[in-house]
């Protein structure tokens, strides 16, 4: 019989994690693949920080996902970090080796491959980014890595987008004010929210003109995975949208084939995000 992969322990890092739709679909991975292990929701409050470094450390485990608010802090922590991760300034995957961590950000690595799927002309595309936190930080970076032609990060702070712009320091970058971004709206070809508004209620990042404003080519894209009103208008204006299960998955496929070292089921793992998700309504 074939000896099973020895994997140790792996799970989700944050505050909170309840929510999380990761288990579902890593559980359906490590299943499929035969890994016996049992992928763990590790709620970790700041104050208790320390303490979970010292158990990545020490030896059980192979790896952690990390989620908000704990991506800068693990970047920090972290004893060696990709490029990639550099760039986003954000860890969101773990990879424990002998008591040492190394930190990756596969959300980068997501965002890119949920766009890869729809053949999306990057070389030649304008993209407006809504927000200048950390999620639109990784989207910046990938869409980078991806050869865009021209990133306009489109902020309520303004501060925020320069400070963003000002790191990245790559000539494909500009910044407006968020509303502002309506008047070039035109040449864009991906339209994306990456404000943290859609997962909490209802308001719309941008005044809706915008959606009138694009071309009805333009690809409307939401971080969250849920049915935003931002999706919902820019459906209702004949656009094509994008919700965030696909980069969700991507990212935690590439998590699954650092830890494990073997090709993540990505199908499968599709199939049981969507299921978790609309089994909670
Ligand atoms: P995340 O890690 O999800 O990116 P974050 O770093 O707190 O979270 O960033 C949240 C982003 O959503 C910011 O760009 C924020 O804009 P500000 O920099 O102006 O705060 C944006 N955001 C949050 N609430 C918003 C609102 N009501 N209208 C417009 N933008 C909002």
């Amino acid at each position: 019989m074939a000896s099973l992969p020895n994997i140790g322990r792996i799970g989700l890092i944050g505050d909170p994690v309840a929510h999380s739709l990761s288990p579902a679909f890593q559980q359906a991975a490590f299943d499929v693949c035969g890994i016996p292990i049992r992928y763990e929701l590790l709620h970790t409050p700041s104050g208790e920080l320390d303490e979970r470094m010292r158990q990545l450390r020490g030896g059980g485990f192979s790896g952690a996902n990390v989620t908000v608010p704990h991506k800068e802090f693990f970047f920090d922590a972290v004893d060696e970090r990709s490029a990639v991760a550099e760039r986003a300034g954000a860890v969101n995957t773990i990879i424990c080796d002998s008591g040492r961590l190394y930190g990756e950000n596969t959300d980068v690595f997501g965002f890119a491959e949920s766009l890869r799927a729809k053949d999306f002309p990057f070389d030649t595309s304008l993209a407006i980014i809504l927000g200048a936190g950390g999620a639109a930080r990784g989207v910046v970076v990938a869409l980078l890595e991806s050869d865009i032609k021209r990133v306009i990060v489109a902020n309520r702070t303004p501060s925020r987008a320069e400070r963003l712009a000002s790191d990245l320091d790559d000539p494909r970058i500009s910044i407006c004010g968020i509303n502002e971004s309506v008047a070039i709206a035109s040449e864009a070809c991906l339209l994306i929210n990456a404000t943290s508004i859609g997962w909490n209620d209802d308001q719309l990042p941008i005044d809706p003109i915008i959606f009138s404003s694009v071309d009805a080519s333009t690809l409307a894209y939401d971080l969250t995975y849920r049915k935003t009103n931002f999706l919902q208008q820019a459906e209702q204006h004949g656009l094509q949208t994008m919700d965030g299960l696909a980069m969700l998955v991507h990212q935690g496929a590439r998590s699954f084939e650092l830890w494990t070292a073997q090709p993540a089921p990505v199908q499968i793992m599709l199939d049981a995000a969507v299921t978790a998700r609309d089994s909670r309504g």
